[in-house]
């Protein structure tokens, strides 16, 4: 267990985290959502003891991690997967952390099989690609057989066999009982690993949520249709109580119905559909909404996509198929996110 109180960090007049107020408990890997600058590394550095508090507490297990005798038992983690000797070999790299925390030696070629990294245990990491060097950050953070365990960003740079192998990996250290604390900066990524969620911006605490619900509260579903007959629709849709929306491409949607009572009352009508989605919000804009008061770095071009400009309601995507409210699910690493663009047009934000 992790235990955040008023937790806070200051480096002159910024305040990089601010008042933080939370606990990650064990049994599910839990999300540590923000923009780039939100405070996250920052946050982590605290747990371990790499950075001091100006204000507020952080404790692991109930200690403050230079109070923990063999801090790496406790919890082990990858911060920085850049942060290793390149001269020495993987293998050395280990046991140097294995030997200076009592760590016994077997430990280090179970970690290196575990993260498979067995065939290039003997190679020195510098020649390492970025994927190998987070294999074994992650193996480092092992070591220990710690109860908990924080990674920082650990799907960056890798290729989707890597991100997969990491995502169950995580699944799997929580499953067996152990607090598993990671960061990320894409509310995609998050949906598809944590099944709890801590979203932080600017330093503050904004959510403190299980997926499951940040899904149910962020996530709008509506239907889209498209006509050869649209005053008609309109009409009709209109005189049933419906209140339609036209988007930019001329299509209709229509909130709070079923796809199927709307095709219904077209039928009634004897008009003619071209399109009959439900449709859902993606979660990623529901994130960026709530942080958008909080991102760093905006750029502020308007950056058209390839094919055209974007309609409003472009970052939205259909409900897949056979899991009707369901936007991607998570505890389902196979399943690919379902919400389409992941960017938006930057002069439609609400940011500065
Ligand atoms: N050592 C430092 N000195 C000054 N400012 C820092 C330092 N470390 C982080 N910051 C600032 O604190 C904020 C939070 O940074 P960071 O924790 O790295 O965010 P994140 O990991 O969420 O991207 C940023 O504005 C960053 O520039
Ligand atoms: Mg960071």
């Amino acid at each position: 267990m992790i235990e955040l109180q008023g937790l806070t960090k200051r480096y002159g007049d910024k305040t990089a985290v601010d008042h933080l107020t939370f606990t990650v408990r064990p049994g599910v890997v839990t999300g540590f959502l923000g923009p780039n600058g939100a405070g996250k590394s920052t946050t982590m550095r605290m747990m371990l003891g790499l950075d001091s508090p100006s204000g507020g507490d952080v404790r692991i297990d109930g200690r403050h991690y230079a109070q923990l005798s063999e801090p790496l038992k406790h919890i082990g983690a990858l911060l920085d997967a850049k942060s290793i000797h390149g001269g020495r070999t993987a293998y050395n790299h280990l046991l140097c952390i294995a030997q200076s925390n009592r760590i016994p030696r077997h430990r280090v070629d179970e970690v290196l099989e575990t993260v498979g990294l067995t065939a290039v245990a003997r190679k020195r990491s510098k020649g390492f690609s970025l994927g190998m060097g987070q294999r074994l950050g992650i193996a480092a953070a092992l070591l220990g057989d710690p109860e908990i365990l924080m990674f920082d960003e650990p799907v960056n740079g890798l290729d989707p066999e890597g991100i997969h192998w990491i995502r169950n990996l995580m699944k799997g250290l929580a499953a067996q009982g152990r607090t598993v604390f990671v960061s990320s900066h894409l509310m995609s990524e998050m949906a598809l690993t944590a099944e709890h969620l801590i979203v932080i911006g600017r330093g503050r605490l904004l959510a403190d949520t299980s997926m499951a619900d940040f899904i149910e509260r962020n996530s709008r579903s509506y239907v889209r249709l498209r006509t050869p007959q649209p005053e008609r629709l309109k009409d009709v849709l209109s005189a049933a109580g419906h209140t339609v929306v036209t988007t930019g491409d001329g299509a209709f949607e229509v909130t709070g119905v079923e796809a199927a009572q709307l095709g219904e009352l077209a039928a009634q009508h004897q008009l003619v559909l071209h399109e009959l989605s439900p449709m859902r919000a993606s979660l990623e804009e529901a994130f960026m909404q709530l942080t958008a008061e909080s991102v760093e770095y905006h750029a502020h071009g308007t950056v058209a996509p390839v094919g055209g400009p974007v309609a409003a309601g472009a970052h939205l995507a259909p409900v897949p198929q056979g899991q009707p409210g369901q936007p991607g699910q998570p505890g389902q690493p196979e399943q690919q996110p379902q919400w389409g663009a992941q960017w938006r047009n930057p002069g439609s934000g609400k940011g500065r």
